[in-house]
């Protein structure tokens, strides 16, 4: 193994999982989840494979949006727990040789914070320019993050007699990152939580946070690349933890996402969620055709070694199909959202992936095959590793966010409580918590469950998808996608079949001539390579994973 390999890329070769404090287990029987609740399942991650967990807000907040709308950065929600129960979190995932990464949203606050609270009542507040303020709003408009909701970009605020700017809810205001004291202050928020020893951050809406758009007064920042905030933020972060990280959500098409990386050793963020190749997943699934898949890949920008994607297949927000033509979107829709009451802000679904595929368990892990593969680092969301459904009754993107399912007892196992002080409710029928539970799944060994924690070590074993180089390789019939990933001579293909039927393929290795066999890595076995082709077949949805193995090369257990 070179000397460039892993250990100080660890979250190359991560597998991330994404939670909400309030939503995985709750342990004081108040009906909330709670930071202990986590410290009690850190076994149950760690056993499943997974590497970095990533807590959504755990902060004191009204809850607007679902802990969005933070009011004390430097605090725990009392509802949650307090820093010290943080801090048990934290050394009990580092004991299983786990990180901790959290979310870091300082694009906006929420307008009961004290700073805004502040800043609203006098134009002569030192407050006064930490968030963008107004007399008149500009005549061009802004671009409504959830557009039917938000009600504009700019509200009225009739104690400070100015209008406010606020990308996303009016019930978040946008912070002023041109001002020296706000990106002081962003500074130490990451200090803080730095010390208390997380590995890093995932920064919530980075495009919006680095904007000037509607700031006023700009001072030295005028003409000024934004991204040079971005990069002090990371030589900052560098200072404090030389191997802590930026995850940034960046919704935007790859070419442009490729700037939030930096330049071109990387001096910005470490990770971008790779959003569109999520979309096109989708699609792809819709049409069973791997060539949405093949465009998918050539429109990837290359990116700086020591940087990499973050992939997922589901997140905590919309499923959003933003970036697909309306005829591709309308596509989607038909095949995995058709009633209105599954689509949300007229561009997503909110839905997860097991409903959307009729509970298809070949679908399913083809789909998962699918992420573990792809160039990039894969995210999973909560309760995605047993097949958990949504619940429409709940409101907007809440309908993915019910508690987490551990067993078919009242309360789903997350909660001794009554579910009437459940954050959200539980999920109603077929992929409710009778049917879909980790306790049922742990027994099973033929469970989804099962199934992850095998496909997970066998991803952590497998450095070329972590480390390697990505190129689709051509293959027919259509509905196979197949790609390859190359890392200092060795060589790992993964083929994948969208459609529902067979596929028998040749796949052509050409470029490896003493290429003599290709290792299964999922299913066991080899399969020969003659004449510089390997003969292989896949069932209906069927994946495979093939290291290949070269003259004189030992073979995978
Ligand atoms: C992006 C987050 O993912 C979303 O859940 C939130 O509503 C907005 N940012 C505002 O913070």
């Amino acid at each position: 193994m070179s000397l460039r390999a892993t250990s100080d890329r660890w979250w190359k070769g991560a597998i991330m999982y994404c939670l909400d404090v309030e939503t995985f287990l709750d342990w004081d029987g108040d009906g909330v989840g709670d930071l202990a609740g986590l410290t009690e399942r850190i076994d149950y991650l760690a056993g499943l494979g997974v590497s970095v967990l990533w807590l959504m807000p755990f902060h004191p907040s009204p809850d607007l949006d679902d802990g969005y709308d933070i009011s004390d950065f430097y605090a725990v929600d009392p509802r949650l727990g307090t820093l010290g129960e943080f801090v048990e979190v934290i050394r009990a995932a580092e004991s299983r040789g786990m990180r901790v990464i959290i979310d870091l949203v300082v694009n906006h606050t929420s307008i009961e914070h004290p700073w805004f609270q502040a800043s609203r009542s006098s134009r002569d507040s030192p407050y006064r320019d930490w968030y963008v303020w107004v007399d008149e709003p500009p005549a061009e408009p802004m671009e409504e993050v959830f557009p039917g909701e938000q009600g504009g970009t700019w509200t009225w605020d009739a104690t400070a007699g100015q209008w406010y700017m606020h990308r996303f809810y009016d019930f978040q205001a946008d912070l002023n990152v041109a001002n020296p004291a706000v990106r002081q202050e962003i500074a130490r928020i990451m200090g803080f939580w730095l010390q208390l020893g997380v590995s890093g951050f995932r920064v919530d809406a980075v495009p919006f946070l680095l904007e000037h758009q509607g700031i006023p007064n700009l001072g030295e920042e005028a003409g000024r690349d934004p991204h040079r905030y971005l990069k002090e933020l990371r030589a900052f972060l560098q200072r404090r933890r030389g191997d802590a990280i930026l995850l940034g959500e960046v919704n935007l098409p790859p070419a442009d996402q490729r700037v939030f990386f930096g330049d071109e050793d990387g001096d910005e963020l470490h990770l971008v969620f790779q959003f569109s190749i999520m979309q096109r997943a989708y699609l792809a699934l819709a049409r069973g055709d791997g060539r949405v898949l093949e465009a998918a890949f050539a429109e990837l920008p290359e990116v700086p070694f020591d940087c990499q994607w973050a992939t997922f297949l589901r997140n905590h927000d919309e499923l959003t199909l933003d970036q697909l033509s309306d005829k591709e979107r309308a596509e989607v829709f038909a095949a995995f959202g058709p009633d209105e009451d599954m689509q949300v802000y007229g561009r997503g679904l909110r839905r997860r992936l097991p409903p959307m595929l009729d509970g298809d368990q070949a679908r399913l892990r083809l789909a998962y095959s699918l992420l573990f593969s792809l160039p990039g680092t894969p995210v999973l969301f909560y309760g995605e590793e047993i097949g958990m459904g949504e619940e429409l009754s709940a409101h907007g993107r809440s309908a993915v966010r019910t508690p987490m399912q551990w067993s078919d007892e009242p309360g789903a196992g997350f909660s001794t409580a009554p579910e009437g002080a459940f954050p959200g409710p539980l999920v109603q029928g077929t992929f409710g918590p009778a049917a879909v539970n980790v306790a049922a799944q742990r027994d099973d060994p033929d469970s989804l469950l099962n199934w992850f924690e095998r496909l997970i070590r066998r991803r952590r074993e497998t450095h070329e998808l972590a480390l390697g180089t990505y190129r689709a390789v051509v293959t027919r019939p259509k509905s196979a996608f197949a790609h390859r990933c190359d890392w200092e001579g060795s060589t790992v293909i993964a083929v994948h079949n969208l459609g529902a039927a067979r596929v028998d393929l040749r796949l052509p290795v050409d470029d490896l001539p003493d290429a003599v066999a290709l290792d299964d890595l999922l299913r066991g076995g080899r399969i020969d390579v003659v004449r510089k082709r390997a003969a292989v077949d896949l069932e209906p949805y069927g994946y495979r994973w093939f290291r290949v193995v070269r003259e004189g090369q030992r073979t995978t257990p």
